[in-house]
C-alpha cells in the first residue's frame, strides 16, 4: 500500500531512567519529610524526550523557529505531560521503512510521531500508541463545488499525483480527465491556475498550503478507502513498551490540544467521504482504538473492460492485465513484479501447484482482511476475475528453486 511519507520524530527511549527517576523522587520525598532543609532543588531532571524530525517537512516538522510543525508540537505536548523536555535529532527526509530502521530502530530516537497504524507496518519491531490522527488523500476544489464522492468528478479535469492511490483508482475512469502532477504543491498550483477543476492529492500538504498560501480559498474533503486514509500513531521500538504505555496514558487528556494543532496547521483530520458514496462516514482521533477501515477496496465503479473477446485466452489475459495493473498492482506490483515474496503472485503456481486456482478464487473473493488483502467479490465480476487469473497464469515463475 502506498503509505506514504513518514514524518520522523523521536520521543524518549529511556523508560528505565524514567523508572529510576521515580525511585529517586520517592527517596527524595522521604528525605524531604525527614529533613526538609536538605532537599531543596535536589530533584533529578528526567532526560529529554528525543524527537527525531525532518527539518524541512512542513506541515509536520521543521527547524524554523516559531514553526515547529504539527508532529513536533504533538511530541512536545506529550513530553510536557510526562514532565520532560524534548530534544531534536534532525534527520533528513526519507520515505518509509528505511528511515524508521535508521532512526527509531537504531535507537537514535525514542519515538516517532506519525507512523502509519497498519498491521503490517514493520510489526513486531515497531509498536504503536493509540491513534493520534488520520492521514491520506483529499479532494480539493472550489468551496461551492459538490465533492461528495467519486461520481462528482465525472467530466472534470482532476490532478492526481504520480504513482499515488488516487491515480490508480482513477486510472480506469474514462469519464474523468486525469492530469498527472508530481507533488501536492504542483496539484495546488494547477488548481489555482485553472488548469484542473479538482486536485485529488495528499491531504496534509493540501491543507497546509490552502491555509498558508491560498487564504483558505478551497474546500478539502478527505476520502476514505483502501490506501486513501489511514490512522497514524506514535511509533516506538518494541523494547519501549513501558514508555508507550506512559504515552498512551496521557494522550486522551491531550485530545483538545491535538485538535487545535491540526487546525493551526490546516491539516484535515475530520470526517472523510467514503470513496464512491455520498454519505460522509465518521471518523475519530485519539481515544478511538479501532483503526480506520483501510481493508475494503471501494473501487466505485467496475472498470471498463476492453479488448477481451470471449473465449480468447490471449484477450482474456490482456483484459486481466488491465484490471491487475489498475487495482492489484497497487500492492502486488505492476505486471505482478513484486520483490516481497509473500505477495509475489508470480509464485502462485510454485506455491500451490494444483491448488493454485482454488486458492486464487478463495483469496480474491473473500480476501484475507486481517492480513491486508481486501475482498474483491463485490468489486469485480467473476468474468473480470477470471481474466485476472488468466493473466496471472501467463506470468507464473516456472524456473528452478
Ligand atoms: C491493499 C493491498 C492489496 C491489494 C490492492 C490486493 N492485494 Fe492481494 N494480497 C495482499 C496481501 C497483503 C496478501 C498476502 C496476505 C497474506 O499474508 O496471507 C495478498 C494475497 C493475495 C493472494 C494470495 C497469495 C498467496 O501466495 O497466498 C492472491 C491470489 C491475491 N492477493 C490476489 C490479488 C488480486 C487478484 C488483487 C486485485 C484484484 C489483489 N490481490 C489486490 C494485498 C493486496
Amino acid at each position: 500500500m502506498s503509505v506514504s511519507r513518514i514524518n520522523s520524530n523521536k520521543v524518549p527511549s529511556s523508560t528505565r531512567s524514567v523508572q529510576l527517576g521515580k525511585v529517586i523522587r520517592t527517596v527524595l520525598l522521604s528525605a524531604t519529610l525527614l529533613a526538609p532543609a536538605f532537599s531543596a532543588g535536589a530533584e533529578e531532571a528526567k532526560p529529554p524526550l528525543r524527537l527525531c524530525a525532518d527539518p524541512t517537512n512542513l506541515p509536520f516538522s521543521s527547524d524554523e523557529p516559531g514553526k515547529p510543525g504539527l508532529y513536533l508540537e504533538i511530541g512536545q505536548a506529550v513530553a510536557q505531560r510526562l514532565g520532560r523536555t524534548v530534544s531534536h535529532n534532525w534527520y533528513k527526509s526519507y520515505f518509509g521503512k528505511r528511515t524508521v530502521r535508521e532512526t527509531l530502530l537504531s535507537k537514535q530516537c525514542d519515538a516517532m510521531v506519525g507512523l502509519p497504524l497498519i498491521d503490517d507496518f514493520m510489526g513486531p519491531a515497531v509498536i504503536f500508541s493509540k491513534p493520534i490522527a488520520h492521514e491520506g488523500y483529499a479532494l480539493v476544489g472550489a468551496r461551492d463545488r459538490k465533492l461528495a464522492g467519486i461520481d462528482d468528478l465525472r467530466g472534470l479535469r482532476v490532478a492526481v499525483q504520480y504513482q499515488s492511490t488516487p491515480q490508480n483508482l482513477l486510472a480506469m475512469r474514462d469519464d474523468v480527465q486525469k492530469v498527472t502532477v508530481l507533488s501536492p504543491e504542483e496539484g495546488m498550483t494547477a488548481l489555482d491556475q485553472g488548469k484542473v477543476d479538482v486536485a485529488f492529492i495528499w491531504a496534509p500538504v493540501a491543507g497546509w498550503l490552502n491555509k498558508t498560501s491560498y487564504g483558505d480559498k478551497y474546500q478539502i474533503v478527505s476520502t476514505e478507502g483502501d490506501g486513501l486514509l489511514w490512522a497514524t500513531a506514535i511509533g516506538f521500538a518494541k523494547a519501549s513498551g513501558a514508555l508507550r504505555d506512559e504515552v498512551d496514558g496521557v494522550l486522551p487528556s491531550l485530545q483538545g490540544d491535538i485538535s487545535a494543532l491540526f487546525a493551526k496547521y490546516g491539516v484535515p483530520n475530520g470526517a472523510p467521504v467514503k470513496f464512491g458514496q455520498a454519505a460522509p462516514a465518521t471518523t475519530s482521533s485519539i481515544g478511538a482504538s479501532e483503526p480506520v477501515t483501510v481493508g475494503q477496496a471501494t473501487a466505485a465503479e467496475k472498470p471498463v473492460q476492453t479488448a477481451a473477446s470471449a473465449g480468447d485466452a490471449k484477450g482474456d489475459s490482456i483484459a486481466g492485465r488491465e484490471v491487475f495493473n489498475g487495482t492489484c498492482a497497487h500492492c502486488h506490483g505492476p505486471d505482478a513484479v513484486q520483490a516481497e515474496r509473500k505477495i509475489d503472485l508470480r509464485l502462485l503456481k510454485k506455491r500451490y501447484a494444483d491448488d493454485m486456482e482454488s486458492t486464487f478464487w478463495k483469496t480474491v473473493h473473500d480476501g484475507r482482511p486481517a492480513k491486508g488483502m481486501p475482498a474483491w467479490k463485490d468489486v469485480f465480476s467473476d468474468d473480470e476475475l477470471r481474466n485476472v487469473y488468466a493473466y496471472l497464469q501467463s506470468v507464473q515463475d516456472t524456473g528452478g528453486n
